[in-house]
């Protein structure tokens, strides 16, 4: 495998795309192949799984079936997007990965982490980051920023959205948690400077890890 494979975690309202639209902008420069892609979703089967994970709906979705649909996207998206990347060679930026499963399904419906990474060692299988950034914000500071930018797009929130405040907070704690166990992998980044200074921040994790791995062609 002599491709490298990063993702960009955190909450909702973190401002996870835009970075990694600059993020990749900036490899491509650089003469990398750059696959770019998101979880939940990334092939046109996962895609289908996103909308029904994401889908609002009356019927309540029990936690177990939430985490199992994440996974199924994730084993699919592993397969036929990520892993042959990878195998090419390209710098494949997920927006979203495995550390949100552990924040989301682990801490905020409280499945444990445990469980998570056991439902999800077959999806993910040997392909891990080797970089993870989590853009950090305090919860009722992200929710206010997705509200806004849902009013510009005219759209609403999304099931896991919608969830109250206290599931929120507890899904940061989760991403706190797993920074703090993964120190080699796994970067926190405050999300609350400027789109620029954040920018600049990852491009320097970035370009570390990739100088560490001896790809980068400058
Ligand atoms: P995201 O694509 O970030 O939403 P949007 O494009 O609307 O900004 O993620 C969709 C939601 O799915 C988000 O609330 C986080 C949640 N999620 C999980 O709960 N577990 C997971 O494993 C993943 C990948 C996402």
């Amino acid at each position: 495998m002599t491709g490298f494979f990063i993702t960009i975690e955190g909450p909702d309202g973190a401002g996870k795309s835009t970075q990694v639209r600059l993020l990749a902008e900036y490899l491509r420069e650089k003469g990398l192949e750059v696959v770019v892609t998101r979880e939940p979703g990334g092939t046109p089967l996962a895609e289908k799984i996103r909308n029904l994970v994401l889908d609002v709906s009356e019927e309540p979705v029990a936690p177990v079936t939430e985490v199992l649909l994440y996974a199924a996207s994730r084993a699919q998206h592993v397969d036929q997007l990520i892993k042959p990347a990878l195998q090419r060679g390209a710098v494949v930026i997920s927006d979203r990965f495995v550390d949100s499963s552990i924040a989301y399904q682990g801490f905020g419906r409280r499945l444990g982490a445990d469980l998570v990474w056991q439902v999800n060692r077959p999806a993910v299988g040997e392909i891990m980051p080797h970089l993870s950034i989590i853009l950090d914000i305090e919860p009722g500071q992200g929710r206010r920023r997705l509200a806004r930018r849902q009013q510009l797009q005219q759209t609403g929130p999304d099931r896991l959205e919608q969830e109250q405040l206290v599931f929120h907070h507890r899904v940061r704690e989760g991403f706190l948690a797993l920074a703090k166990e993964y120190p080699e992998r796994i970067k926190l980044l405050s999300a609350e400077g400027s789109i620029d200074s954040i920018h600049r921040q990852i491009v320097s994790l970035v370009k570390e890890k990739i100088n560490a791995k001896g790809m980068d062609r400058d």
